[in-house]
């Protein structure tokens, strides 16, 4: 399997996504402030591995901490998370698992400290293999969603390596083909940072899953020419009304689904649920370098001086959405209630159903 991410003795290690395809290699953070630099610079993305990789910039921070009192270790672990809070504001679960982390140490805070540190070193590495089998809850309740042959489109990378591995779009795709699905996959290539081209293309080439890179503005055509049977996309963010944020140009993939009648998917778990957020206008859109626009591969393609917008994510209004995948089952409108007892009953300890 990929290792998106990995605790090692050495640091977290993390595959250089800004690389790939072309080059496959590692970078080792071996503080906090390293982690949040990978995490800005997009070495690591995609909402649940940013999830991840916050917990384990947090676990990195505490334990090279040399607080020797409870208030000094206290302060510094409000400092890693304001850093590391500060990197992406748009993936919830990078909240979700500062949050996590945060009251796991509440619930330490009786103990020494060296059981504290341990603590928050275990409970990191917990998440990363709990994200795993998430992933492969939704896969098994995603499929069935799946057509039995024909093409998929996704958009940007919501697969293995937007995770800590197997992916949560993708991951449907990946349980659906285990089942003997016959699928193929159309992959937009995602301008400006290109997640489908470069990222999705090169997971799903590796696992021999067939699939066809298209640029953006080829989705309606291909909708027409009725090579697409449903669309799948993961999220960033869904708010309460089921309105869901994911990466730039997923809105106008699920305007155009809607105008061919083709089923619209979202795959994301609970953790990318934002309940505290009624609707999606209030969900913050963050604002990449105008440089990802301007250029690609380093080299300028738009005269100097031109004025540029690179918002990296958009909303699609949760009319457009035919179904959110999660870890404890599949939820359908109206979302107001479907998510709340989704994220309730998995708060009341109820197990997914198989
Ligand atoms: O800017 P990115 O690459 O972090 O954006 C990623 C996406 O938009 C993904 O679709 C989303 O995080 C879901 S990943 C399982």
């Amino acid at each position: 399997m990929i290792q998106t991410l990995e605790w090692t003795k050495a640091g977290v290690r993390f595959l250089d996504q800004t690389k790939l395809p072309t080059e496959e290699v590692y970078v080792t953070c071996r503080s906090y402030q390293e982690v949040a630099d990978v995490i800005r610079g997009m070495v690591v993305r995609g909402a649940p591995a940013i999830g991840v990789a916050a917990a384990m910039g947090i676990a990195l921070g505490v334990e090279s901490s040399r607080a020797q009192t409870l208030e000094e270790f206290e302060r510094e672990l409000h400092e890693i998370c304001r850093v590391i809070g500060e990197t992406r504001p748009t993936a919830v679960n990078l909240f979700w698992a500062i949050r996590r982390m945060q009251e796991k140490f509440q619930s330490l805070r009786a103990c020494p400290l060296s059981k504290i540190r341990r603590g928050l070193v275990e409970e990191a590495q917990r998440m990363h293999v709990e994200d795993i089998s998430i992933n492969q809850a939704m896969g098994r309740h995603g499929a069935v969603l799946m057509p039995a042959s024909g093409g998929v489109l996704t958009h940007c990378n919501a697969g293995a390596l937007a995770t800590c591995g197997y992916g949560t779009a993708l991951g449907v795709v990946r349980a659906a083909v285990e089942q003997g699905k016959q699928l193929h996959v159309y992959a937009d290539e995602t301008r400006p940072f290109l997640q489908g081209a470069r990222l999705t293309a090169w997971e799903l080439v590796k696992d021999g899953i067939p699939t066809t890179v298209i640029s953006d503005s080829m989705s309606g055509a291909m909708m027409r020419q009725g090579k697409i049977g449903a669309v799948i996309v993961g999220a960033d963010r869904i708010a309460a009304n089921g309105d869901v944020a994911n990466k730039i140009g997923t809105y106008t993939v699920a305007v155009l689904a809607r105008e061919h009648a083709i089923p619209f998917y979202v795959a994301a778990p609970l953790s990318t649920i934002d309940l505290l957020t009624p609707e999606g206008s209030q969900i913050p859109i963050e604002q990449r370098d105008p440089s990802e626009v301007t250029h690609i591969a380093g080299k300028p393609i738009t005269p100097p001086g031109v004025e540029v917008e690179n918002p990296a994510f958009d909303v699609t209004p949760a009319r457009f959405v035919s179904a959110i995948v999660t870890e404890h089952g599949i939820a359908r409108a109206p979302y107001e209630q479907s998510l709340t007892s989704l994220v309730r009953a998995a708060a009341d300890g109820h197990r997914p159903p198989e």
